[in-house]
């Protein structure tokens, strides 16, 4: 659709789903959706040559709240980018917000985005959706800061696959003070994600304030010492910890709010409880002191089902729900361990709680979540549990995140509870992301970004059980991750896929063209000063008789050639990086060759040759080396 210069909202409005084929002047040639780095790839997407040339002065139309929630990301967007912009609620304007798209196929969450020559038109059913529209706009332009303002002409309808779009930062094992906690909301927000995960208690530490039990801060929020750069080998004997405070809180809750982010804060119970214990020893099956933990590992205490503590879990719980307005809570539940289960045996009170009630051990497992999500209930608010926890106890409506093995998933499904996935072979992004000798501090084994893109969570059910399917989510457990520069070199760039796989349909998912979109991504990340693991450059033969074995997991490629004589190809992963290689298979340096064409390499019949390179930003950032085996065969 072309549009006057200027337009009133409501001949926009009436204009806005006529389809592109019947209006009156068409924006021309189209090109490939993959040029505009879109990320998550939206579901419907026309992109046109034309551009339009933002004009340095612009009126943005916003009636009602959500409008001008939005219309506010969208103002202070536009002026970093030298467009001064005004907001109207009638009356011509070149951008236009509206929430009556009345469209039942767009849901809460999905939204239409117009681009033509003279202006920009954004319709959703509401605010979430508008947001969306805004995160695809501000993708179109060039991220690269002094690039002039002239973005693709689009059309573009899109909702996402799924409803729970879910990061988990674990701020227990390494606490992350609030401008890390916004950043990486604001990341998430960017790529479409809908859900923060808190994990706020756990062994190494309580973070949030209960006024009835002050010591949960004052002692749980404290660790005698830390593993240094999350190294579990290095420990420095100085006292860690924190807490957020209660206004903190009530700022992040209304800075994710404001971006359509539901924060769901976790209370781990019954077990990894150990800063509560040391707080309140009481609390515990087994008699203490106990002291906050240093070291990550299974805990082996777990709470005794003592009166006084189901009183302490009311209160905690209660307080909880007046902090965080989220409909959802997460009770934990993981990982109580065998140990743990034999604490139980021998504690009087629980041993009394099981005759009388004929149940075995692992039976208080799900009582305590059982009891609590009954009290959640009771205030309106949905549990999340671990599936750890034995679901067949569980209030139906309890929702079970799926991290332990994928059988699971269909077990609970099929006793009739929403489940969301966040396994951990897949899913957990503090898992490293390469060979491991060229990593950061992390767990092992690697996920790479390809694995976390061909994840397809919906394959893990029946059809006939994909209805329970909330949603996926990331995890960040921060056990090796100390510093905000390693806890988003983590994230990233698995989270791009992440949000790709939650909100992209299956059938436009493409790794390869995702890849080239990520390009234009980094670009972004770098100008919003986000730390982010740069892949290793792309490296291959290129003669045509030769197959490629990949290892990514090694960071490397197994080149098996007939020939000789092979020519080595290298791609940089981020515009603007220059490629060092050698030939001796030694990790290269600045001071190794610079790759700027490919290259002949000879290689003996029945020999072998190992090629390494990296690559490397003009600010000086450095990728993992990626290495090519080439061994010919000489058939
Ligand atoms: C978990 O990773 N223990 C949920």
């Amino acid at each position: 659709m072309r549009l006057p210069q200027f337009f009133a909202v409501a001949i926009f409005s009436a204009l806005a789903f006529i389809p592109a084929a019947t209006r009156a002047a068409e924006p021309g040639r189209t090109i490939s959706v993959t040029r505009l780095g879109l990320i998550p790839l939206p579901r419907h997407v026309i992109a046109y040559a034309a551009l339009w040339h933002i004009p340095v002065t612009v009126r943005i139309t916003a009636t009602d709240s959500a409008q001008r929630n939005v219309a506010h990301f969208l103002q202070s967007f536009l002026k970093k980018r030298g467009i001064a912009a005004k907001l109207v609620s009638n009356g011509p304007a070149q951008i236009m917000l509206s929430t009556t798209a009345a469209d039942t196929q767009l849901g809460r969450e999905g939204y239409r985005l117009e681009v033509t020559g003279n202006g920009a038109m954004f319709s959703a059913n509401s605010g979430h959706g508008l947001f969306y529209a805004l995160q695809t706009f501000e993708q179109l332009f060039n991220p690269v800061q002094g690039t002039d303002n002239a973005i693709h002409q689009v059309a573009i309808t899109d909702w996402p696959r799924y409803r729970w779009r879910g990061m988990l930062l674990d701020c227990s094992r390494h606490f992350f003070p609030t401008a890390v906690i916004r950043r990486f909301i604001r990341l998430a927000a960017h790529y479409k994600m809908n859900i923060f995960h808190w994990h706020l208690t756990d062994d190494q530490g309580w973070r949030v304030q209960i006024p009835q039990y002050p010591k949960l801060t004052q002692i749980g929020a404290w660790r005698p010492g830390s593993e240094l750069d999350g190294n579990p080998n290095d420990i420095s004997h100085k006292r860690y910890g924190g807490f957020y405070t209660d206004a903190q809180i009530q700022q992040i809750v209304a800075y994710a709010r404001r971006r359509y982010v539901t924060i769901v804060p976790e209370i781990d119970i019954p077990g990894h409880c150990t800063a509560a214990l040391a707080a309140y020893p009481w609390l515990a099956a087994a008699k203490g002191p106990f002291h906050v933990r240093i070291r990550w590992g299974v805990s082996n205490v777990p709470l005794s089902p003592a009166r006084r503590t189901f009183r302490f879990l009311d209160a905690v719980f209660g307080y909880l729900t007046r902090l965080f307005p989220g409909h959802y809570i997460h009770l934990g539940g993981d990982e109580v361990s065998r140990r743990a289960l034999q604490v139980w045996a021998h504690n009087p009170i629980a041993a009394r709680l099981m005759r009388q009630r004929h149940w075995t051990v692992e039976r208080l497992h799900d009582y305590f979540p059982a009891k609590m999500a009954q009290y959640l209930a009771a205030k309106g608010r949905r549990a999340v549990v671990w599936d750890d926890v034995p679901a067949k106890n569980l209030p139906h409506n309890t929702i079970i995140e799926c991290w332990n093995s994928s059988s699971i998933v269909t077990k609970d499904a099929s006793l009739g509870h929403d489940v969301i996935v966040a396994e951990c072979n897949r899913l957990y992004l503090n898992y490293c992301q390469g060979d491991p000798r060229f990593e950061p501090h992390a767990i092992v084994p690697a996920i790479t970004i390809r694995q976390v893109y061909h994840f397809n969570p919906s394959a893990l059910l029946p059809k006939a059980l994909r209805s329970r399917l909330l949603g996926i989510e990331a995890c960040l457990w921060s056990e090796r991750i100390a510093t905000a520069r390693h806890l988003f070199y983590q994230a990233l760039p698995r989270e791009m896929a992440f949000a790709e796989i939650a909100w992209t349909p299956l059938k436009k998912q493409y790794y390869r063209g995702f890849v080239h979109r990520t390009s234009r991504q980094y670009l972004w990340l770098s100008t919003a000063h986000y730390n982010f693991r740069m892949p290793p450059p792309s490296i291959r033969c290129r003669g045509g008789r030769a197959t490629l074995t990949r290892v990514p997991e090694r960071n490397l490629v197994v080149c098996h050639t007939a020939s000789n004589h092979e020519m080595v190809q290298m791609m940089e992963p981020v515009p603007g990086a220059a490629i060092y290689y050698t030939r001796s298979g030694a990790i290269p340096t600045v001071h190794a060759l610079r790759y700027r064409k490919p290259f002949a390499i000879l290689v003996g019949t029945g020999k072998r040759q190992l090629i390494s390179s990296i690559a490397i930003t003009p600010s000086g950032a450095s990728s993992a080396p990626s290495r090519m085996m080439v061994e010919c065969n000489g058939h």
